[in-house]
């Protein structure tokens, strides 16, 4: 047999048991063998499994982009590694899963995933972002590509959606994560979950997602990175858990393991949280995956003496796969043979990994996203490959409007505008932190948006006039110090965007952080703008013209100074490989915008946590009563820069009071509240609606409100509408202090608004 006949041969020996059971109807014409169900394959695989065989699956290694190393290919033709992680070119991955398929006994094939976080070869805006979009239609189309085009590399799993609640912004990766809220992140991690994995993780243009980091990584004290987490149980259940519990409930397919502790047990070694709470309340039937590295881990945590006890902890605990793998591959044999570790243990992981695989599709065909050699993309940068107008579609909806006096905003497409600041003319940081595969050489930057809008119409003048940050000690201490520095002395990068201004009519500042700033491992305790940037921008302001600041960064930023200093404020967050022209956009009235703060916005990093959704206190600061003895900061007002669900448009839109069909709910009846929101504008414009909960008197001290439910609408200007609410039992339930998820009778604050503070209010009753 020559070697294509003989590979050939290979794969149809490892298709026939899958095409016997997955293709039963089909052949049973020829065939009369019963079909044998996903389980029975697994189950019959599972017993031709050597020991080092099975252990082999539970271990994923690192893939480089570089042909593999003869060490890992034998790795895996010995069947001891059952999956890859990271970005490879498929003639990489190809040769890898060849090793798997072609050469190791049982050919089983391996898996590859990476951090396919907001897209993969376009970049869409970072996470929080998107949420601030609120517009599930349009996060759903970032998730959709980025499996389409993450599946067309070769991936079958995607290290997202990370839905981890986070309240303090300090903490860098708060801008991979969908914000504060817990309705409007559970709702999110529903939607992208169903986006990644389509009809099935097996369908094309699908791969499967992994739900991270379970669980509560975003309450790590301090906002300072891999620090612990301490949480009653209480908020546990109520605000933390649920998005990673509606990721399960749409269907993915696998979860991350926090590399944290979880009230002193780290999440890797956390038997209850990943048996008791994760497998036998939730019923998840997915795989559970480690972090990176978090097996080892366990010795720094200081719950394992070595490398033995840390296995012997995490697959006791029901961790399945070991993420960047050492000890479980070292260990679990020797654990097995002594019989610290039962071949039960062993075997339960071993299924969940061989399920996932199967549920990705890879028994049915190993080279189904791989594809074969001959259709290998010439150049996998290829223009062709990027999804631009979906892109820059979505990035217009995440931007959102905090500020405009004056109409300063639009911009005319006339004169001459002057464009300032680092992050004016810079495609490295538009695309944000995990930027997957995109390339900062395809992304539009604001420079780029604005040229290619203004051409032939208006003046567009550039100066870079400061750096984001020139301390050295601090870039050398992130995770990606990829830090653009302009050498040029401060003052002359300040004269010159001086005089550029003096030339313009009006002066646009694009300022904030590097996208290693708001990274993993790159936490801040300090939340202004970085550098000498508010500098710059009270400098300009000092020209006297027209001021308009936009904001790139990927956490809520304290810039109340700022704010007054610029006539608008447009934050973009990091709004990825459109991002310039989706800016360019909004800046020149193409497009009005409609985004809302899924964060709130401190004053001050010493007023974190800002939460929208916090308890009333004993002693709160109420509006015109007196201050003194109540709880609150005195040096600063109480409330936040920008509350949570804030953001403007170029219209204005009023609110009629709130009708409700009744004031007396029931477990028998709804109620709906029905608002009419007025276009008071002159401009057709979108809002979201949002309507807020408060119970009143409970058992427990209960939030002054929670969001319920909201509603993304687009008036006309003049336009009226009527907007309905259904309520239920449902949204008034909560866990009280025995864990018992139930509503209680009594009365409750019905409000609606177009952010968290304003609101309109009605109260009712619950039986
Ligand atoms: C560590 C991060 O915590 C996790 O989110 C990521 O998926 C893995 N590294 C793999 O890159």
């Amino acid at each position: 047999m020559d070697g294509f006949h003989r590979s050939r041969h290979d794969r149809l020996c490892l298709f026939a048991l899958f095409i016997s059971l997955q293709c039963a109807p089909v052949l049973a014409v020829t065939q009369p063998a019963p079909a044998l169900d996903k389980t029975t394959f697994i189950n019959q695989l599972l017993d031709q499994m050597t020991p080092e065989e099975k252990i082999g699956q539970l271990r994923q290694r690192f893939a480089s982009s570089a042909m593999p190393e003869p060490e890992v290919l034998q790795s895996i033709a010995a069947g001891k590694t059952g999956a890859m992680f990271g970005m490879a070119p498929r003639p990489v991955i190809r040769a890898l899963q060849d090793a798997a398929v072609k050469q190791s006994r049982l050919k089983i094939p391996l898996f590859f995933g990476y951090d396919v976080i907001h897209g993969h070869r376009t970049i869409f805006p970072i996470n929080l972002a998107l949420a601030s979009s609120w517009d599930m239609d349009a996060i759903a189309v970032s998730g959709r590509i980025a499996a389409k085009e993450a599946s067309a590399d070769g991936l079958d799993m995607t290290f997202a959606p990370m839905v981890d609640i986070s309240r303090d912004p300090r903490w860098g990766r708060i801008s991979e994560g969908f914000g504060e809220d817990t309705y409007l992140v559970s709702r999110i991690a529903g939607v992208m979950t169903k986006a990644f994995q389509g009809e099935a993780p097996s369908a094309p243009g699908s791969i499967m997602a992994c739900v991270k980091h379970f669980a509560l990584y975003g309450a790590v004290e301090g906002g300072r990175d891999y620090n612990s987490t301490d949480m009653s149980p209480v908020r546990m259940y109520q605000d933390y858990l649920p998005p990673y519990r509606a990721a399960i409930d749409a269907g993915a397919g696998s979860m991350m393991v926090a590399l944290t502790t979880v009230n002193g047990v780290p999440a890797t070694a956390n038997d209850w949280l990943l048996q008791d709470l994760l497998r036998k309340d939730w019923g998840f039937k997915g795989l559970t995956l480690s972090d990176h590295g978090a097996v080892a881990e366990l010795i720094e945590h200081g719950v394992a003496r070595d490398g033995r006890q840390a296995a012997k902890a995490a697959i006791k605990a029901g961790i399945d796969m070991s993420m960047s793998d050492t000890f479980y591959g070292q260990e679990l044999p020797g654990l097995l043979l002594s019989g610290e570790v039962s071949r039960q243990e062993i075997d339960n992981a071993v299924r969940q990994v061989l399920v996932a695989k199967y549920d990705m599709g890879l028994f049915a065909d190993p080279y189904r996203r791989i594809g074969s050699a001959n259709d290998d993309p010439i150049d996998s940068h290829a223009e062709s490959r990027l999804h631009r107008a979906q892109a820059r579609e979505v990035a217009r909806k995440t931007l959102v409007l905090l500020k405009n006096s004056n109409d300063t905003l639009p911009l005319k497409k006339q004169g001459t505008i002057a464009l300032v600041g680092p992050l004016a003319k810079n495609p490295v940081d538009i695309l944000g932190s995990w930027h997957a595969s995109g390339q900062p050489s395809q992304s539009v930057t604001v420079y780029d948006g604005l040229a290619s809008a203004l051409h032939n119409k208006a003046t567009l003048l550039y100066a870079r006039g400061a750096n984001i940050i020139e301390d050295k000690t601090s870039i050398d201490k992130l995770a990606d110090g990829n830090v653009e520095i302009d050498p040029r002395p401060a003052t002359q990068m300040l004269e010159q965007a001086l005089d550029v201004a003096r030339q313009a009519d009006v002066v646009v500042a694009v300022l904030g952080e590097s996208r290693g700033m708001t990274h993993e491992a790159a936490s801040r305790t300090n939340l202004s703008l970085p550098g000498r940037q508010s500098e710059l921008l009270a400098a300009l302001k000092a020209t006297g013209k027209p001021l308009v600041l936009v904001l790139m960064n990927g956490r809520p930023l304290s810039i109340g100074k700022e704010h007054d200093l610029a006539d608008a404020v447009l934050e973009t967050w990091f709004s990825g490989t459109e991002g310039g022209n989706a800016i360019a956009d909004v800046l020149l009235g193409d497009y009005n915008p409609s985004g809302k703060l899924p964060i709130t916005f401190p004053r001050s990093v010493g007023q974190i946590p800002t939460y929208y959704n916090h308890l009333n206190t004993g002693r709160p600061l109420t509006p015109g009563a007196s201050a003194i003895y109540t709880s609150q900061y005195f040096d600063l007002p109480h409330s936040p820069l920008y509350p949570f669900g804030y953001g403007l448009s170029y219209t204005d839109f009023s609110l009629s009071d709130i009708t409700l069909s009744t004031q007396r709910l029931s477990a028998d009846n709804t109620l709906e509240a029905s608002i009419k929101v007025k276009n008071t504008g002159t401009r057709d414009g979108e809002t979201v609606v949002q309507l807020y909960i408060q119970d009143v008197s409970a058992s427990i001290s209960r939030p002054v409100k929670e969001l319920k439910d909201f509603q993304k609408i687009m008036l006309k200007a003049g336009e009226e509408r009527t907007l309905h609410f259904t309520v239920d039992e449902h949204d008034l339930k909560f866990y009280n202090s025995r864990l018992q998820y139930a509503a209680e009778p009594g009365e409750f604050n019905l409000q609606i608004g177009l952010d968290s503070q304003n609101v309109k209010q009605q109260r009712f009753e619950w039986q």
